[in-house]
């Protein structure tokens, strides 16, 4: 199985953007994790990082011919995007949607998600976590 972990816009930032709400690792140091954790469960991962709703879109449109499963970090264009959800529709693709923080607990923007309907699942507010369990859950679901 090979899975596609995407982040969106500022979490190429991770580590010293607001450290204490999205904790300190930086985002290569994400990636090792999720990357190891791949390994140890038998499956690659590969990861892509962008500032760009339509690089974000192409990486997605992309991926629907080599990925089985797709973990994305929107990032705000998940509270904002219909782009990313009509993509995430159109690809045919089991789709986790994760955020390191509880996005339920912030501000009232935060609770909207454009994608939730069109991903099998959301998981928040477990930091690096969130990532590692999106993966387990693909990887459940074959
Ligand atoms: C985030 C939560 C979003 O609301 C925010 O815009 C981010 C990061 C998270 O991982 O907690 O950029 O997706």
């Amino acid at each position: 199985m090979t899975i596609l972990v995407v982040h969106g816009p500022n979490l190429n930032l991770l580590g010293e953007r607001e450290p204490g709400v999205y904790g300190t690792l930086t985002l290569d140091e994400l990636n090792a994790k999720i990357r190891e954790h791949g390994r140890a469960k038998g499956c690659e991962i590969r990861t892509y990082q962008s500032n760009h709703e339509g690089r974000l879109l192409d990486a997605l449109q992309r991926a629907r011919r080599w990925a089985s499963g797709i973990v994305i970090n929107p990032g705000a264009y998940g509270h904002t995007s219909y782009a990313l959800r009509d993509c995430i529709a159109g690809i045919n693709t089991p789709t986790v949607e994760v955020h390191l923080s509880d996005v339920e607990a912030r501000e009232p923007f935060r609770k909207i998600s454009t994608i939730a309907d069109v991903c099998i699942a959301k998981i928040s507010g477990r930091g690096p976590q969130s990532y590692l369990d999106a993966i387990d859950l693909l990887l459940r679901k074959g």
